[in-house]
């Protein structure tokens, strides 16, 4: 049972809106596209770091409201292995933030029961960031709750490429017949293996493009596209998504109107 007294008090617009949601048909997987930070922080006269060390309340309050909404997941898009080629300092400063955070949050993230984990080449990223990561996901390994993925040096067609690889590997070792391949096999070699795929893809900032997001997660997504940037963006932003989302009819390449009756003369 959703505790709405957590989300909104009576008579807050949060609980209004929740209040107004069908709690039977939640998205079961929400996966979000953080962006605007730095035009927040230009539109303050701030230098672009100060809209991503704003965005970390904004991830707070996005997981907060997943877990009490009781999500089975949520990823937040964090960094893009195009990321890479931002300013030196714009990217140490992303990873410092990233690092703080979840040392700072593991209470939290453990309180709540939510299961920390990361997707992408986290290869790449630098071991004191490898280090902090692995402590949060061997501390939360045994959580049941939501499951709250970040995408780091992230890249969909990066994603792909790792499952083909991993699939042509198994078929040279002898272990999988070319036969065998198929839809399953695939999704089952994704860094997402195991979860259900996003129902509700959000993107902030007004910009309208996936940029290489869980491109074969997505297939049967809804997108929604708000103006607000992610430094602003809250639980009312979220219960707003969600409630767009269930204003959509979901047909997954189905037809859901009865057929014209056939009048014969
Ligand atoms: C896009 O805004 C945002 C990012 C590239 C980074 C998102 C990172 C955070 C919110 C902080 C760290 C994350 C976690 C999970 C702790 P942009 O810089 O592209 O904005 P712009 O399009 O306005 O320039």
């Amino acid at each position: 049972m959703i505790d709405k007294e957590l989300i909104g008090p009576p008579g807050s617009p949060e609980r209004a809106l929740l209040d107004r949601l069908d709690l039977g048909r939640m998205p079961r997987h929400v996966a979000v596209i953080m962006d605007g930070n730095g035009r927040w922080a230009k539109q303050r006269r701030l230098p672009r770091v100060e809209g991503h060390r704003a965005g970390i309340a904004s991830v707070r309050a996005t997981v907060e409201t997943a877990a009490r909404l009781h999500l089975d997941a949520l990823t937040l898009y964090a960094f893009s292995t195009e990321n890479w080629k931002r300013p030196h300092l714009e990217v140490a400063t992303l990873m410092t933030l990233l690092k703080e955070y979840v040392r700072r949050e593991l209470a939290t993230l453990l309180a709540n029961d939510i299961r920390f984990r990361v997707i992408g080449r986290i290869d790449q990223l630098d071991s004191s960031v490898r280090k902090a990561l692995q402590e949060a996901l061997d501390a939360t390994a045994h959580c049941k709750g939501l499951v709250f993925n970040i995408a780091l040096s992230y890249s969909g067609r990066a994603e792909l490429a790792d499952a083909a690889r991993r699939i042509a590997e198994e078929v040279a070792a002898g272990t999988l017949r070319p036969e065998d391949v198929g839809e399953d096999t695939l999704a089952s070699r994704l860094y997402t293996a195991g979860l259900p795929d996003p129902d509700l893809l959000v993107r902030t900032s007004g910009e309208v493009r996936i940029s290489n997001f869980l491109l074969w997660q997505i297939a049967y997504a809804e997108i929604y596209f708000t103006n607000t940037l992610w430094p602003d963006f809250r639980a009312m932003d979220f219960l707003e998504a969600i409630a767009d989302f269930q204003k959509r009819e979901r047909r997954f390449g189905l037809v859901t109107e009865p057929e014209p009756a056939v009048h014969r003369t």
